[in-house]
């Protein structure tokens, strides 16, 4: 029997409209073949939303989402609306998104494909075999504690303040979903946090031993924030399963992705309570310096796409024929600007969708 998965497309800025387009036709594609109809609706996020309601995130597209089996984002923000005040800004319209469908963890993986080891700016050696997946909390931490925003102080003197604050409950279960992450994968764990200086980060530190003990098969270990910035780009190959905070994690996980030479190619999911809508993204931004010159690199949106049916679709093999295309293609030597080198052929976003089509069938 077809099933049928309503699935929310949120393009917005930059690079979006052009990488989610051919994200859509492969999806398409392969959709008879498993059986699988989609009823894609396009909302708006971001700039996009701005420029046409006013607002980052119009209401309408929180319940379009709401009522979807999944969300597609592509990417948003843009030179154009940085200048806006922060509750117009396009950032507020995704960190809107992802409080208002509490989708409190994000799983980011970083895996070097083999046919990229010369891609990254670091030597084989260092990178060839790496395999991470940061485990970032996404809804909590210093992203939207209180108090925040700009204030004076005494002397009259302007303050900006944001709170890095977490609750129990919430390392609880973002620190769960590591363990549970870093079991289905070689069952270490590693800690990120700054607990020698920040006291948010020492309960973050004393919940993850103490939550350690239901999970005998993982081995769990803790790094401050700086450390674990050196070590990743010193001996990235440590690494299994990273869990940390909004921040902490927002960083890190930029600095995995470079190890696999180029974020064009990272996928991330966004997970709230089971049943209830994910939102599937691309590690990197809305890209506008190289927008609509045909030059994006869809590959990371099209994965996104695989995260989605694998972990919210359930569809397993749709995931990996999708996966599987991207390899062939990158076996085949087609390359977009960002992971184009020597003797390799450069393609451009459409030509890639093309190339992912083709190795299809
Ligand atoms: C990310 C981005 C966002 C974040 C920005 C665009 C608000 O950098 O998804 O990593 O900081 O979370
Ligand atoms: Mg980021």
């Amino acid at each position: 029997m077809t099933q049928q998965y309503r699935i929310t497309l949120l393009p917005g800025d930059g690079i979006g409209p052009e990488i989610m387009a051919v994200t859509v036709e492969v999806l398409q594609a392969i959709a008879p073949r498993f059986d699988l109809q989609f009823e894609f609706t396009e909302a708006l996020i971001g700039g996009s939303a701005i420029d046409q309601t006013g607002k980052p995130l119009p209401e309408e597209t929180l319940t379009t989402c709401r009522a979807s089996d999944a969300v597609l984002l592509a990417a948003i923000g843009g030179y154009k609306w940085d200048k806006l005040p922060r509750h117009q800004r396009p950032e507020t319209g995704l960190l809107g998104l992802r409080s208002g469908l509490e989708l409190f963890a994000n799983l980011r993986p970083a895996t070097i494909l083999p046919q990229l080891v010369e891609a990254s700016t670091l030597k084989r050696e260092v990178v060839e075999g790496v395999d991470i997946m940061v485990v970032r909390e996404l809804t909590g931490g210093i992203y939207f504690g209180q108090p925040k925003g700009l204030f004076s102080s005494e002397t009259g003197e302007q303050r900006g303040v944001n709170t890095m604050a977490y609750t129990r409950s919430e390392i609880d279960r973002i620190v769960k979903v590591g363990f549970e992450t870093a079991k289905k994968r070689r069952g270490q764990l590693c800690s990120v946090d700054k607990a020698n200086v920040l006291d948010v980060s020492q309960l973050w530190r004393d919940r993850a031993i103490a939550l350690a003990t239901d999970y005998p098969e993982v081995t769990l270990s803790h790094l401050y924030v700086d450390n674990a910035a050196m070590q990743l780009v010193r001996a990235p190959k440590q690494f299994d399963t990273i869990v940390t905070g909004n921040l902490f994690g927002d960083i890190l996980s930029d600095a995995a992705a470079m190890l696999t030479g180029s974020i064009g190619m990272l996928p991330s999911a966004s997970l709230g309570e089971p049943g209830k809508p994910g939102v599937f993204e691309p590690v990197h931004g809305s890209a506008p310096d190289i927008a609509g010159q045909d030059k994006a690199n869809p590959m990371a949106q099209v994965l996104s796409a695989a995260m989605m049916l694998r972990y919210a679709l359930d569809q397993p093999a749709a995931a990996t024929a999708l996966e599987t295309a991207v390899t062939t293609v990158l076996d085949q030597g087609y390359r977009t600007g960002d992971i184009w080198s020597d003797g390799m052929t450069a393609v451009g976003c459409k030509g890639m969708g093309e190339a992912l089509l083709k190795a299809l069938g």
